[in-house]
């Protein structure tokens, strides 16, 4: 299983660097074959010991260049940094990535080999029309992006249950994922959207589920460690 924590605009270097400190007490007693992941701000990228591994929630695809205010691969290799997440829905929704700017960044980290998180979502309203709608709207966010790519995990998020406290339901977590395999030829597949210690078990459990992306329950190690342990 995959257990990765995004951060998203919480903590600082100096409490990223504590986190790293307690999280690295914890992974000890993890199940070997359990990867962790973890995507703090840009500001708190270091270079950090353990058993996980690091990434970055965004990036420019670019290597450097004038582009105010964003980091490229230059700022991402002095940390060897080669894991970025993509597409994420707090990026769609508002910072305006469009499919076309999340299919560049796509292609570009995939040009350098990085390992992508590329995460896609449906809205209240889509859920709402029923499946066929969800998988309508997930397969346009697959526009432009080479789902062989050998490298890829993929991360299903509704919107609707991110930093909500309401999970989709075992039953929405097990078709969607069903589906999206299909599609994505058998590659990891991440459920995100309120995962939290108290209902860990019972995602990790469904089948086609090999792990999830966390950001509210990931910010305290204690909450996210109890998670895999
Ligand atoms: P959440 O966020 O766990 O707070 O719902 C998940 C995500 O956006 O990756």
């Amino acid at each position: 299983m995959i257990f990765a924590a995004n951060f998203k605009t919480n903590h600082t270097r100096k409490s990223t660097e504590y986190y790293v400190q307690d999280l690295n007490k914890k992974l000890g007693a993890k199940d070997p074959e359990d990867k962790v992941y973890i995507f703090p701000p840009a500001t708190a990228l270091d270079n950090y010991e353990g058993d996980f591994t690091l990434g970055v929630q965004n990036a420019y695809p670019a290597v450097n260049g004038a582009y105010t205010g964003e980091i490229g691969l230059e700022q991402l290799d002095e940390f060897d940094i080669g894991t970025i997440l993509i597409g994420h829905s707090e990026r769609r929704e508002h910072l305006g990535e469009s499919q076309k700017t999340v299919s560049e960044k796509f292609s570009f980290f995939q040009e350098q080999n990085f390992e992508i998180i590329y995460c896609i979502g449906e809205p209240l309203h889509i859920r709402e029309k029923g499946f066929e709608a969800v998988m309508q709207y997930l397969l346009a966010q697959f526009e432009g992006i080479d789902t062989g790519y050998e490298n890829l995990i993929v991360a299903y998020e509704p919107i609707w249950a991110i930093g909500t406290g309401r999970s989709a339901t075992v039953e929405e977590i097990s078709s969607t994922h069903r589906a999206l395999k299909k599609v994505i030829d058998g590659k990891p597949l991440l459920y995100g959207g309120s995962a939290n210690p108290s209902n860990i078990k019972e995602i990790i459990s469904i089948a086609g589920v090999d792990g999830v992306l966390v950001g509210s329950a990931s910010l305290e190690v204690e909450k996210f460690s109890k998670m895999f342990l």
